[in-house]
């Protein structure tokens, strides 16, 4: 197992965020997490780089216990595609990307810059290698971030959304791209994710949290079903097939009849 987490815990100002959560992957594997806002997704995913103090339970990656870990023995297996990029630092495309080596850098190895620009150029990028982060569009930046991660030739891939800010052909190009690596380097994949339908299409396992736990977990025709997009969003919706396709549609929302979490 890349992820062996058990009766993990999280708590923040007296409240637990994440609570008595198991969860295992297994290399290869592509999961889709998803729940509504605050759910702790983001929270699941940072606790699993070793980013957020556990408050209870235990957690291990690729068979060693996290707990003594250092963060370059962490980023050597796990890279991690935050949701909201925090680099202020205007650095240029192909040096932030080139952050993504540095788990690896052994100081000599020309290695590395052929590896950045390899990911540029599958993801499209390479036309903005010089340009400074703060020149590029929402969208750009994102696939920037996501290059970074992916140049960091982890066995396990954290992705916070990493789609919420791109036009329809990147999102599928970018889980065509991730879904491929998945199967050809057996590197294993958590992506958080709010498009059930993308979810639907591209992961094999299909995890749903609310409230901090998880409340489902399995075959994503298992978990993405009305009642419990129901009963987790408050939404009313309608899970059907179009060209071959499990697509949702949110037909309603429940509104305060029905709060979303509960
Ligand atoms: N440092 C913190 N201190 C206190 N509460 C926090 C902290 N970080 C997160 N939370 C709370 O924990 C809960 C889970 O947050 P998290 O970011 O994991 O949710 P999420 O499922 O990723 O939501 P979203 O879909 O909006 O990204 C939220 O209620 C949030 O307000
Ligand atoms: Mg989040």
């Amino acid at each position: 197992m890349i992820v062996e987490a058990k009766g993990i815990g999280v708590r923040r100002g007296g409240r637990d965020i994440l609570r008595d959560v198991d969860f295992c992957v297994a290399p290869g594997e592509m999961i889709a997490l998803i729940g509504p806002n605050g759910a702790g997704k983001s929270t699941l995913l940072r606790s699993l780089n070793g980013l957020v103090k556990l408050s209870d339970g235990t957690l291990a990656l690729a068979g060693t216990p996290i707990a003594g870990m250092t963060r370059r023995q962490i980023a050597r297996v796990a890279a991690y595609m935050p949701q909201q990029a925090g680099d202020t630092a205007d650095c240029s495309v192909a040096e932030c990307v080139m952050a993504g080596r540095l788990p690896h850098m052994s100081g000599t190895d020309g290695g590395d810059r052929r590896r950045v620009f390899e990911t540029l150029e599958r993801l499209g990028l390479l036309e903005f290698s010089e340009r400074p982060l703060s020149h590029l569009s929402g969208g750009e930046r994102q696939r920037v971030f996501l290059a970074r991660a992916l140049v960091q030739e982890p066995r396990l891939l954290l992705l916070d959304e990493p789609t919420s800010a791109l036009d329809l052909r990147h999102q599928l190009d970018t889980f065509e791209h991730v879904a491929a690596i998945a199967r050809a380097e057996a590197v294993a994949v958590v992506v958080a994710i709010h498009d059930l339908s993308l979810a639907l299409r591209y992961a094999d396992r299909v995890v749903m949290m609310s409230g901090g736990r998880l409340v489902a977990d399995g075959a994503p025709a298992a978990v993405v079903t009305p009642d419990l997009i129901r009963d987790t969003y408050g939404v009313s919706a309608s899970v059907g097939r179009v060209d071959g396709h499990t697509v949702v549609v949110p037909l309603r929302s429940m509104g305060n009849d029905r709060p979303a979490g509960e």
